[in-house]
């Protein structure tokens, strides 16, 4: 069911040092940053050539990046994407299997502008997935 994937995300507690870190000294194709209110936090995108790392900021209140900071002060992975082609499809076989669909069930539009979905992370592993449906 699961596709490529299509990115790890990384909170940060300094998102430039975390850029100048990644272009300079990693040699990394590091994006601008973008707000993403709707989501509660600030995105960098880097461009790997398989893949890419997205750099996660709190923005405004109850981010709920803000949260993760506070438990992983130096910051850490927060969670990884994978593809779907079909999200309803993929979220109808997952609760079927008995896995927790975050939030109220419906996809919202992600920072890439397509469909997302979050899984909970109790029910895989310990590691939060985000579906993107590409
Ligand atoms: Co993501």
């Amino acid at each position: 069911m699961i596709g490529r994937l299509n990115h790890v995300a990384i909170a940060v507690p300094d998102l430039d040092a975390a850029a100048a870190q990644y272009r300079g000294t990693l040699g990394a194709e590091v994006g601008a940053p973008q707000d993403e209110p709707d989501h509660g936090v600030t995105v960098i995108f880097i461009t790997l050539p398989n893949t890419k790392i997205e750099l996660l900021h709190p923005l405004g209140e109850g981010s709920p990046i803000a949260a993760f900071l506070e438990k992983n002060p130096a910051g850490g992975i927060h969670h990884i994407c994978y593809e779907v082609d079909d999200i309803i499809a993929a979220r109808d076989h997952l609760t079927s299997e008995g896995v927790r669909v975050l939030g109220d069930g419906e996809p919202k539009i992600g920072a890439h502008g397509k469909p997302v979905l979050f899984l909970h992370p109790k029910d895989f592993t310990g590691t939060l997935i985000e579906l993107e449906q590409v």
